[in-house]
């Protein structure tokens, strides 16, 4: 039987984003800080490059600005976008203060570049900036007397008005349109319990996970989107997928990324070599696609690398440090010089194979400057959300910041509320069985839909793809709902359901976009409109 379990502030994921809002309510707070997995399971801990921040002189935040505005393809909202770029210094204070082991040069932040940025402005921990962050938090939260941790915990659906009108309550009509909480599946007990809260906060990462081939980990499936579309919140801009230009290339390496400042620190794109030649005689061909070459913004090298591929037949391209000094690559990027030898690719001799895969979301749930959602009580912070600050495109290292800024903006909001009032939420209907012989169709629905986004609604698309894969979406979800009304849930099942609700928001927005811009790039609408607007979607409730 599931328990009913209460708390002032129940945040659902543990990255950044989640873990920046628990510690800063804590004080006064209790906290439930809640992850389908254990607490480092999230993109932040796999985060390498680092976090962007005017920390130079030479720099300023209105250049901070321009820079990420011209990346998102001017469809950037100047608010947002100024917001966090001006709180970017005191985020990286704010870090570094809680004990951050950020690379330094003597007394000050060593900053490396990474694309679309035209100053250095990149605060990082050698290659393994977001390990270096998520493991200095996490003693911290571990070690807070206020925050308790539930781990293996998969949140289902937030529970809001109906749940509690359906269950009898009388609620006024704004009471309707209320998150009280969230049903939350203990995938070790098999329980599902509610976990009421005044306020409650979704940061559960993004939706890689909707694409065959991705650098993100396993929890990216969209969850939060799809939950809180669910229940009536709109989503804007899901066309914007980024892709990132140069994830290894290898049989045996899931997802490894190989980050971007090694481009910002002069790594070279070229086609593979002919057989017989050196290893990094490949023709070097990025100035063929754009003025700035490798530090071009990831919407353009990404497309560019898979024109290669598709104009010359190949596996992929490959990424080529052999002209940097070896002891320069072992001290800068010590993990991915590691991982690279563990699977018999020495950097300092051999140019590294490297492909596009699905890297950010830059759509979500529409929020504003607080991470206050369009259902009260719920706010959404991270990559799960739309602030504006993205636009078309993310550029490189603004995520890490985009988690830390509205983290704390949406604490500073949370502790400003007065209603604390914790309803109860009626119990979760456990009356349904598990079915083993469709367990098997789970999985192949699972496959069948991130093969299809990866041909279909990939860095290059078109009506007639979009079209084939609204069909298949429409097939799906017909199946998957099924699946949801008849059989006890279980993690696989309720990630393929939030990923199927994602895979067809992002369809949705992409058909109406109609011109090419930042990361939605469409044969049939090549050019950029001269003005444009988000893609919102208001759920139908
Ligand atoms: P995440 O860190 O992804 O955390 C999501 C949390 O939610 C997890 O704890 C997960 O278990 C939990 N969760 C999800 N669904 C549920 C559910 N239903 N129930 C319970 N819990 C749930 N950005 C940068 O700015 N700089 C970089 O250098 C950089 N490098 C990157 C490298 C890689 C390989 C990847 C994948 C991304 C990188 N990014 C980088 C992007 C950045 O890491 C992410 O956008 C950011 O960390 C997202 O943080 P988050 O807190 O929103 O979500
Ligand atoms: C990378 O290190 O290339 C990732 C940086 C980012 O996603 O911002």
């Amino acid at each position: 039987m599931g328990t009913q379990q209460h708390y002032d502030v129940v945040i659902v994921g543990s990255g950044l984003a989640g873990m920046t809002a628990a510690l800063s309510v804590a004080d006064t707070k209790q906290v439930a800080l809640i992850s389908k997995g254990q607490l480092l399971s999230g993109s932040s801990d796999w985060a390498q490059g680092g976090i962007a921040a005017v920390m130079d002189a030479d720099d300023s935040i209105h250049n901070h600005y321009l820079d990420t505005m011209v990346a998102g393809a001017n469809l950037g909202e100047a608010d947002a976008v100024q917001f966090v770029v001006e709180n970017a210094p005191n985020s990286i204070a704010w870090l570094k203060d809680a004990g951050v082991p950020f690379t330094m040069e003597g007394e000050a932040l060593h900053l490396t570049r990474e694309g679309g940025h035209s100053h250095r402005r990149i605060v990082h921990a050698a290659d393994a900036t977001g390990h270096a962050i998520q493991s200095t938090l996490i003693k911290k939260v571990l070690a807070h007397p206020n925050i308790t941790v539930l781990e293996h915990h998969i949140a289902v659906d937030l529970i809001t008005g109906k749940h509690l009108a359906h269950a009898g309550e009388q609620l006024s009509n704004a009471d309707l349109h209320r998150c009280y909480g969230v049903y939350v599946l203990d995938t070790q007990t098999e329980q599902v319990h509610a976990v009421a809260g005044a306020q409650t906060v979704l940061a559960t990462g993004g939706a890689g996970k909707v694409y065959l081939y991705t650098t993100n980990p396993d929890s990216a499936s969209g969850d939060g989107i799809a939950m809180a579309w669910r229940a009536g919140c709109r989503v804007a801009n899901m066309e914007f997928m980024q892709f990132h230009p140069t994830c290894l290339f290898h049989p045996h390496a899931k997802s490894f990324l190989i980050s971007e400042a090694l481009r910002g620190e002069g790594g070279i794109l070229r086609l593979p070599a002919k057989v017989g030649e050196p290893a990094n005689s490949g023709y070097r061909f990025m100035y063929d696609h754009d003025e700035r070459g490798e530090l071009a913004p990831r919407d353009v090298v990404a497309r560019a690398i898979d024109f290669e591929i598709k104009r010359h037949g190949l596996d992929c391209v490959v990424l080529d440090m052999t002209h940097k000094e070896p002891a320069f690559l072992q001290e800068h990027f010590p993990m991915i010089f590691a991982r690279c030898l563990e699977l018999g690719i020495d950097m300092r001799v051999t140019p590294i194979p490297v492909v596009p895969a699905t890297h950010y979301t830059c759509g979500g749930v529409v929020t504003d400057l607080s991470g206050k959602t369009d259902i009260a009580n719920l706010y959404a912070i991270g990559e799960v959300t739309y602030t504006g600050l993205h636009g078309a495109n993310r550029l490189a290292s603004n995520s890490l910041l985009e988690c830390v800024v509205f983290g704390q903006s949406c604490a500073r909001d949370i502790l400003q509320q007065t209603d604390v009032s914790i309803k109860s939420a009626p119990a979760w209907d456990a009356s349904r069985v598990t079915n083993a012989d469709e367990e098997v169709v789970i999985s192949h629905n699972w496959d069948e839909l991130r093969r299809f986004m990866w041909n279909y609604v990939g860095i290059v698309r078109t009506n007639k793809r979009l079209e084939r894969a609204a069909r298949r979406i429409e097939l799906l979800k017909g199946e998957i709902d099924e699946f949801y009304k008849h059989f006890r849930v279980t993690s696989d099942l309720l990630e393929l359901r939030n990923l199927v609700t994602c895979a067809d928001l992002i369809v949705k927005c992409a058909m109406y976009r109609h011109e090419s811009r930042g990361l939605h790039y469409s044969l049939d609408y090549p050019n950029t409109a001269p003005k444009a607007m988000p893609t919102v979607l208001s759920p139908k409730v």
